[in-house]
């Protein structure tokens, strides 16, 4: 079984392939639509922005409105933009007009079927060149997206993180793949990893390669592709200030540049450690720490508390305490979390 694994995807896709208007029905030849690639590019474009079912209704009115890449590359930059909103980053829509005017200008109207020709016209990279040639003009390329990733990796165990797994599925896959049938053959991997070889709890009791599968027999295949050891964070300090007046509480604006900026918090140092001079001098009691990841470090902010009997003079807005945690960065609701906790313990804060 481990060798004719190819063969038993390409049934099982016979059987179960899904239905997609950018899609040639398993083991049928291409269309002899000239603007068959055009729909297969402008599909795949879609695809790496959203979902088939987000995509679906995108694909239907653009390939309505600008039935060929010649009509496309003439489009109205400002309608093309419109028609594209909702999809989101518009980098990709723009990418999408200088690439059909490019395929217009350099290729006289007809896409390149080489993926070499294909990688050269704007937007187009390792993927989308793959998947034009095989899935647009039946070429055997290697078509590789995240989730084929994921089936090949569990497949053979792979035992290295991505993305140094990659060379090895791409051998992998260029060494089994059925000559003529790259496009059925990678849209079945797809198909397979979105429908049967999911991210979690893959349901390898259906799955049709299952017998091949080297992850499968590790007893968690699950496990695969392999996750990268995350890299040890720093840890910071710094202390968070809880000034409270006649149940109202102080919070400040952060400066509108650095981490959290712009954004509502607990007064607070420049998390560079403990010793921190507090706003105001007084009889400031320890409330304890609250930790936060951040994306470069861990956080541990202690949180000070003190209680006075007017409002001081200090910048910032008065919040009652029991709303203060909405709309706060995680960091600062946690730390409000720990002083409502507290502060409700009798005799834990003068007065
Ligand atoms: N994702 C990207 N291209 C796809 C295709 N042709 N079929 C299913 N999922 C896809």
């Amino acid at each position: 079984m481990s060798d004719s694994w190819p063969l038993a995807l390409l049934d099982w896709y016979a059987a179960h392939a899904r239905v997609l208007p950018w899609r040639n029905p398993p083991g049928a030849a291409l269309p002899a639509d000239p603007d068959w690639p055009y729909r297969v590019w402008l599909s795949e474009v879609m695809l790496q922005q959203t979902t088939v079912e987000a995509a679906t209704p995108y694909f239907q009115a653009f390939t309505a409105r600008w039935p060929s890449v010649a009509a496309l590359a003439a489009a109205d930059d400002g309608e093309l933009m419109q028609a594209w909103a909702g999809l989101g980053y518009y980098a990709r829509a723009r990418n999408l007009l200088a690439c059909a005017r490019a395929v217009v200008a350099q290729h006289d109207g007809r896409f390149p079927g080489e993926e070499e020709a294909l990688r050269a016209l704007p937007g187009i990279g390792d993927y989308t060149a793959a998947a034009v040639a095989a899935f647009g003009f039946g070429r055997d390329a290697v078509v590789i997206d995240g989730n084929v990733e994921r089936v090949v990796t569990r497949l053979l165990a792979l035992a290295e993180p991505l993305p140094g797994a990659r060379a090895a599925i791409r051998a992998a896959l260029a060494d089994v793949l059925p000559a003529g049938q790259a496009g059925d053959f990678a849209q079945a991997l797809m198909d397979l990893a979105r429908r049967v070889c999911t991210p979690k709890a893959p349901r390898c009791l259906v799955c049709p390669i299952a017998d091949a599968c080297a992850g499968r027999r590790t007893g968690a295949p699950e496990d695969f592709p392999v996750k990268p050891a995350k890299k040890a964070r720093p840890t910071r300090q710094g202390t968070a200030w809880w000034i409270e007046v006649d149940g109202a509480v102080l919070l400040m604006r952060r400066p509108a540049r650095g981490l959290l900026g712009g954004m509502l918090a607990l007064p607070s140092c420049d998390w560079r450690g403990r010793d921190a001079t507090p706003p105001l001098a007084g009889d400031w009691q320890a409330l304890g720490v609250v930790r936060h990841g951040f994306t470069h470090f861990e956080l541990e902010l202690a949180v000070q508390a003190l209680r006075l009997p007017a409002r001081p003079a200090l910048d910032g807005e008065w919040v009652a305490v029991d709303a203060a945690a909405t709309g706060l960065p995680t960091l600062f609701a946690k730390a409000v979390q720990l002083a409502l906790a507290l502060r409700g313990e009798a005799g834990k804060m003068a007065p």
